[in-house]
């Protein structure tokens, strides 16, 4: 049966519709685009699914306390039988509840090299600091900002001459690479986690 792919996103959705390429050319085999969820209405890769017919759901965040915000994404996940959660572009916290609910089943890409430089405005962050090389991390999600095992990093050159826009669009191409790679690895379940260490097994 095919593994049912969930996806989780606050604004544009780039790295939903790489994965959502992926699925669809077999980059990423036997798998398929369940569900994209939006904390924010007008996220326009709600917008992106839709036109790609997938299903889509926007649930309001404000208001509510994570956990009762959590139980309700959570819901719409197991209602659309998601075996694997993608966070693409999320811009919240997830409560220990939600992390309880998919063990091991959840992703987030990140536009830096963890652990350096969580949380927002990363390729800024790491502009101002002076760093000579950036990069991303697609890894496994707990209940801690842009923590959990990593899966897969890759590695961009930051240029004298790079402004926040231009090391992020350079940061963003290998984003789209290392994520389908990273669901298609644990999809596949050629992995295993020791402490922190996500190894391969080919
Ligand atoms: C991406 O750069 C992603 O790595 C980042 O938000 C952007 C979303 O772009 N995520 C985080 O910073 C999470 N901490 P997208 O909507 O085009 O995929």
């Amino acid at each position: 049966m095919k593994k049912r792919i969930g996806v989780l996103l606050s604004g544009r959705g780039s790295n939903f519709e790489a994965l959502a390429d992926s699925v669809a050319s077999g980059r990423i085999p036997d798998a398929e685009s369940a569900i994209v969820i939006s904390n924010r209405e007008g996220a326009p890769g709600l917008e992106r699914a839709k036109s790609r017919g997938i299903s889509t759901r926007a649930i309001p965040s404000k208001g509510l306390e994570r956990e009762t915000y959590d139980r309700q994404v959570v819901a719409v996940l197991n209602e659309h039988k998601v075996d694997l959660v993608c966070l693409a572009g999320y811009m919240r916290l997830l409560s220990p509840f939600f992390v309880s609910s998919f063990p091991n089943r959840i992703l987030n890409i990140h536009p830096s090299l963890l652990p350096s430089f969580p949380g927002l405005e990363s390729q800024r962050q790491a502009l101002e600091y002076g760093v000579k090389f950036a990069g991303c991390t697609v890894h496994f999600v707990d209940e801690n900002l842009d923590a959990g095992p990593i899966v897969l990093q890759s590695v961009v050159p930051v240029k004298d001459d790079d402004t926040e826009d231009t090391l992020s669009a350079r940061i963003l191409q290998e984003e789209h690479k290392i994520y389908s790679e990273a669901v298609r690895i644990v999809l596949e379940g050629r992995y295993k986690i020791e402490g922190r260490r996500v190894m391969r097994i080919t």
